[in-house]
């Protein structure tokens, strides 16, 4: 493998397109031709090894969910296409031990961050239809999984998702990334998330709000918004 250039860097890891070499050449063709490496931040703590193999775990689990959820899509009428999720791969190098993910390269200057990791959509995807389709599948997985998952920081181009992290209710467990802000992260989207024309294709529904003034059910951003509120 070797490191070329540096593409740009997020608030964890530096981003640098990469060549890798010894795989069979199906295998290269079939996954991607062109590569980034990701390497963790000086200042981001935590053991190399174990952030990767969380990284890894997260973005297999979230391109298993956006499987599911774009073949749900394809049988929806004006929905349109999903973009893929993004593999990821852990790698040790030789030498003085240390570790890195690789990953197919997406065109980055395409690229864009639609809803982050506390739950809270960046503004301009509000607006566009990929931003909306992907705060709908950020709804869809909460109801999916029951209430457990919630994926977040969904960034990428219009074709290829990445670099997702998962909020978990059981975040102790430590399942996925050093993003997942367990109830943090579901707290801020239900608070926030505002249903748009394709969470309305999906059957999905506003969330509901447990009043602190126990007056019963009232509804979340989606319908009428209260202040005051506690979230279920
Ligand atoms: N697969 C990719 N292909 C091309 N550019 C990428 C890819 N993944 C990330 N980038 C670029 O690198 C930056 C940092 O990568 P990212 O995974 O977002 O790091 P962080 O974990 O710190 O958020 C991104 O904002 C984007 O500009
Ligand atoms: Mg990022
Ligand atoms: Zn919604």
């Amino acid at each position: 493998m070797k490191r070329n250039r540096f593409i740009s860097a997020g608030g964890m890891r530096k981003c640098y397109a990469a060549e890798i070499f010894g795989f069979p050449e199906e295998f290269l063709n079939r996954a991607s031709d062109e590569w980034v490496l990701k390497d963790y931040l000086e200042n981001v703590n935590g053991d190399r090894y174990d952030l990767c193999r969380k990284d890894v775990q997260t973005q297999a689990v979230a391109q298993t969910l956006g499987e599911i959820f774009s073949k749900k899509v394809k049988g929806i009428e004006g929905f349109g296409a999903f973009p893929r999720i993004l593999p990821s791969f852990l790698v040790q190098q030789v030498g003085p031990p240390n570790y890195f993910t690789i990953e197919p390269k997406i065109d980055s200057s395409s690229y864009v961050k639609h809803i982050n990791n506390d739950g809270l959509p960046e503004p301009p995807s509000l607006r566009s239809q990929l931003g909306q389709k992907c705060l709908a599948f950020s709804h869809w997985s909460l109801k999916f999984t029951g209430g457990r998952f919630l994926v977040c920081d969904v960034q990428g181009s219009e074709d290829a998702l990445t670099d997702i992290q998962i909020a978990s209710v059981d975040k102790e467990r430590e399942l996925f990334g050093a993003g997942n802000l367990g109830e943090g992260g579901f707290t801020q989207f239900k608070r926030s998330h505002e249903c748009n024309p394709y969470c309305t294709l999906l059957g999905l529904e506003r969330f509901k709000i447990a009043s602190k003034q126990g007056s019963g059910d009232e509804y979340g951003k989606c319908g009428r918004f209260r202040k005051k509120e506690k979230l279920a």
